[in-house]
């Protein structure tokens, strides 16, 4: 047996140390070409798309809930280089539904260009986020988009979205994949953010794409989507310095970005092994970029030199030889921006509402564009090896500073929540968060329903029959047409006839 395990190769399959001894625990030191991406056997495995009617639920599912809440997945088909970023994995859209106090569940690829051609040739075609020289030579005119990082709802599709190309349209009940570009031909922009916001007092998508004329386009264009998918109040601007700016805040008649201190590598760069298309630039301050809603606007160019904060977990991905990085923070902070201000003016240091580590803040959606007061926020801390688990939810009145914190299971930890109003005219924060919660403990997944008046424990648990594969961003969707009910996700959606046929054999005598 020692001579056979000397005999495969180990570089090929990362196989176990030859110096462990053979037993079930390593697989008894046979290889594998999944090893890299699938390192252990708590690595989640994703890679299959499914459907289920009637999970299981502990505790009760309120009647009023009735909706959708789509979710983003990375998931690569094919196997994948040690260390290939998670966020370059092709689109994956999974759709929980609740209604009648049930929940039932599907899951699909988008059917991306990226994820057809990698499908078809049975390995990796396509490499690092923007890096067209990381992707095999023949797919220079090939569509990179991944879907992959945020998914929303708008002019009777489901978006699969990424900030590196255009959005993919599902159809939301059967998730499969409709098209590309749903509003092509409108905006020449090649990008398109992953955090467009709707606006509730209008109805319409604001949106906006940075370097939106190609790899090293300085070019950013502002613009909003109405409800039948028409292009509105589109509006171009240079950025003075190029920077990476992943999401946005919407006023009544503003949209302001954060200009990451970024700038891209240049295309000799990328061609380096692993190469990324962002580059951190050390030492260059955070801008906020304002840009008007509507024509005729006056807007200040930029702010040009802010205090060198950065609003993103940059910490996580760049870390530049010769750099002292400050001590990593994510508070949770309020911004005031005097837009009476000339271009350029410093802005002042922000509020802190919460002075710990956090991420993926969320607030009532129904109340954008005006000041809120109840966040909800996915706190880190504890013990670790690597960066520190994100194993609390809390919910924060940024007015009084009260508190309250739902705590994962020990070594567990959660992923970003939605929310869901209680009705359509229910005060502020007034509702319900579902989010996914994994524990040690538990081999499968827990999709956890926590009331937010009540964080001693949640109203409802349901259960998955499998671990899930990580998620980025997703969103609540109540019944678009509440005059129909929600078709459930785990039954055939498209008319069929059954056959109805039988053999002899299956007759009852
Ligand atoms: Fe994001």
């Amino acid at each position: 047996m020692t001579a056979l395990v000397a005999s495969l190769d180990k570089n090929s399959y990362g196989l176990a140390d030859q110096g462990k001894s053979l037993s079930h625990e390593n697989h008894f030191g046979l290889p594998s070409k999944w090893e890299p991406r699938y390192p252990n056997d708590h690595t989640t495995q994703g890679r299959f798309e499914y459907q289920m009617d009637d999970l299981v639920v502990y505790g009760r599912i309120p009647n009023e809930i009735e909706g959708t809440w789509y979710r983003a997945h990375p998931d690569s088909r094919v196997t994948q280089p040690p260390n290939f970023p998670f966020i370059d994995g092709v689109g994956f859209v999974s759709a929980l539904r609740i209604n009648n106090g049930g929940a039932s569940i599907r899951g699909r690829y988008v059917e991306t260009e990226r994820y057809l051609l990698e499908r078809k040739d049975g390995r990796r075609l396509f490499g690092r986020y923007r890096n067209p020289y990381d992707n095999h030579p023949c797919l220079q005119l090939a569509n990179d988009s991944t879907a992959n990082t945020n998914v929303i709802h708008w002019a009777g599709d489901v978006l699969a979205i990424s900030e590196r190309g255009l959005p993919y349209a599902v159809n939301p009940d059967t998730l499969e994949t409709r098209t590309f570009d749903p509003y092509g031909g409108q905006v020449s922009a090649r990008t398109f953010t992953a955090h467009p916001k709707v606006d509730p007092l209008t109805n319409k998508l604001v949106t906006f794409a940075i370097t939106a004329k190609g790899l090293q386009s300085d070019d950013i264009v502002t613009y909003s989507i109405d409800t039948k998918g028409r292009i509105e109040n589109e509006f171009w601007f240079k950025q003075d310095n190029r920077g990476w700016s992943h999401d946005c805040w919407v006023t009544e008649n503003w949209i302001v970005l954060s200009n990451m201190p970024f700038t891209t590598n240049s295309d000799e760069e990328m061609m380096t092994p692993d190469a990324d298309y962002w580059k951190f630039v050390p030492g260059r301050a955070q801008e906020f970029l304002v840009a008007p809603r509507y024509p005729g606007a006056s807007p200040p160019e930029g702010w040009k030199e802010g205090d060198p904060f950065t609003s993103f977990n940059i910490f996580d991905f760049w870390n530049p030889d010769g750099y002292q990085l400050p001590e990593p923070k994510s508070d949770y902070v309020r911004w005031t921006i005097e837009l009476q201000q000339p271009s350029g003016s410093k802005v002042s240091p922000p509020k802190v509402l919460y002075p710990r580590m956090c991420e993926f803040p969320r607030f009532d959606d129904r109340f954008l564009t005006r000041q809120t007061k109840i966040a909800f926020l996915v706190g880190l801390g504890g013990p670790s090896n690597g960066a520190p688990p994100m194993n609390k939810l809390i919910k924060l009145n940024t007015e009084t500073g009260e508190m309250e914190v739902f705590n994962a299971a020990p070594g567990g930890s959660f992923e970003e929540p939605a929310f869901v109003p209680r009705s359509p005219n229910a005060p502020e924060g007034d509702g319900y968060l579902p989010f996914h919660s994994s524990r040690p403990s538990s081999p499968k997944s827990e999709l956890i329903l926590l009331d937010t008046n009540e964080f001693s424990r949640p109203v409802a648990v349901i259960q998955l029959p499998w671990a899930d594969r990580n998620q980025v961003h997703g969103s609540w969707v109540p019944n678009p047409y509440p005059d129909q009910p929600l078709v459930p996700l785990g039954s055939p959606i498209k008319d069929h006839i059954p056959s109805v046929k039988y053999g002899p054999l299956a007759k009852i005598q």
